[in-house]
């Protein structure tokens, strides 16, 4: 009855069973992973929140790339930032999840590959599956910095590698690409033909000035090259579904996806219309809430470097960027053992590394758009536990 590539491992794992139990049980917990932001105690203006178009009197004007209204609000979105983009070379999709999937069915048959980084996006993997792709990943290195390494990722490309998705900044490691690394990203996909993939959800959320990093995927010329980006980050209104994507490259190509997109797109009808409508004022609020959103990141920042000092068995690796901190652990235990010691002990809930297919050591993942009071009040806890503490013994 049932597609074998829905056939996924459906059992919760120990994380998510422990986790269950101590909701069922209503115990509190202390959930150090939210990164839904309007869960987060942001102050979003009362215009954003009374600004949904009446779903009714918004005329339903199919289109399937977008509306020229929405598309070039998001033409405006790249210009404030320096770089041009032709309204008419973007695509609007119900999320970036969704723009993914667009691409995939554009670029891969059955038994194709898409190489991305590890660690990595994990819902990724899912995304592969549905369109009947492999997913191979490739290791970042971690030196004080995380690093692209371009020989690593030449190893694994095979004859079946058709997409190369690069995430910048990455999730969760909050590295962004150097415009060295774009480089040789860019000659590799001419010289293989690989399309590249931009995911830049977090572009806007960089942590600080860098001039080694490289610009936006929408100024790559030399290969065919598709920059995804939504609300769902740049301006914190996941539930909008509201994605993109800006295509480029050299012209032949970008004119045959242009036109392969639009009848994909148009295979799902377009996006909400009261969505585009809104589209242009919902990507200005973007800039409205995003400095506080830093804020809090730099906030909860301070306040792990207070607690992991240099004395600590925990350090936190160096992040550029993004909504997410990741912290080395001692390798006593592994780390989802870890994080079920902590959820078990302490009712702290945090991502184990492996969640996100690192491929080297012991680490957890946090949200940084968690409340900081959650923050204060899950670090206190952790402080009580050995493995926290500098020169502990083993448990
Ligand atoms: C790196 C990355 N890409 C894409 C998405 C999906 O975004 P959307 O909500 O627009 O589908 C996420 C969601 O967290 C993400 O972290």
């Amino acid at each position: 009855m049932f597609s074998s590539r829905t056939a996924w491992n459906r059992l919760p794992n120990r994380l998510t069973v422990a986790l269950q139990s101590l909701q069922a049980r209503g115990f509190p917990v202390i959930d150090l992973t939210m990164s839904n932001p309007t869960l987060c105690e942001f102050n979003y203006s009362e215009t954003t929140q009374s600004a949904w178009i009446d779903p009714i009197t918004t005329p339903y004007e199919p289109s399937a790339l977008g509306t020229l209204h929405a598309r070039n609000a998001v033409s405006s979105y790249y210009s404030k930032r320096g770089f041009t983009v032709s309204p008419k070379h973007i695509v609007l999709t119900p999320g970036t999840s969704n723009a993914y999937s667009h691409l995939f069915q554009l670029l891969t048959d059955p038994g194709d590959e898409v190489v991305t980084a590890a660690p990595g996006y994990p819902l990724l993997e899912f995304l592969v599956d549905l369109h009947d792709v492999r997913l191979v990943r490739y290791p970042l290195l971690y030196d004080g910095i995380w690093r692209l390494n371009i020989d690593a990722l030449k190893r694994v490309l095979t004859k079946r590698s058709r997409v190369l998705v690069i995430v910048s900044p990455n999730n969760p490691t909050g590295s962004f690409l150097k415009t060295d690394e774009l480089e040789e990203v860019v000659d590799l996909c001419r010289r293989r033909n690989l399309a590249l993939v931009i995911d830049e959800v977090f572009f806007d959320f960089s942590w600080s000035d860098d001039s080694s990093r490289a610009p936006s995927g929408v100024t790559v010329t030399d290969c065919l090259t598709f920059t995804l980006n939504g609300l769902s980050k740049t301006a914190a209104l996941p539930q909008v579904k509201l994605g993109w994507i800006a295509a480029n490259g050299p012209q032949t190509l970008l004119s045959e996806s242009l036109s392969r997109l639009e009848i994909i797109a148009d295979t799902y009808l377009s996006v909400g219309a009261s969505v585009q409508s809104t589209a242009p004022f919902l990507i200005e609020q973007g800039d409205a809430i995003r400095p506080e959103i830093l804020n809090r990141i730099q906030t909860n920042c301070e306040l792990l470097d207070s607690v992991f000092t240099e004395d600590c068995l925990c350090s936190r690796l160096r992040t550029e960027g993004g909504w997410y901190g990741v912290l080395r652990i001692p390798s006593v235990l592994d780390d989802e053992s870890y994080a079920l010691h902590l959820l078990e002990n302490y009712n702290v809930f945090v991502h184990p590394g492996s969640f996100y297919d690192f491929p080297f050591g012991d680490y957890l993942v946090l949200s940084l758009i968690t409340p900081t009071e959650v923050l204060v009040s899950g670090l206190e806890k952790l402080q009580t536990d050995q493995l926290f503490q500098a020169s502990s013994e083993p448990i």
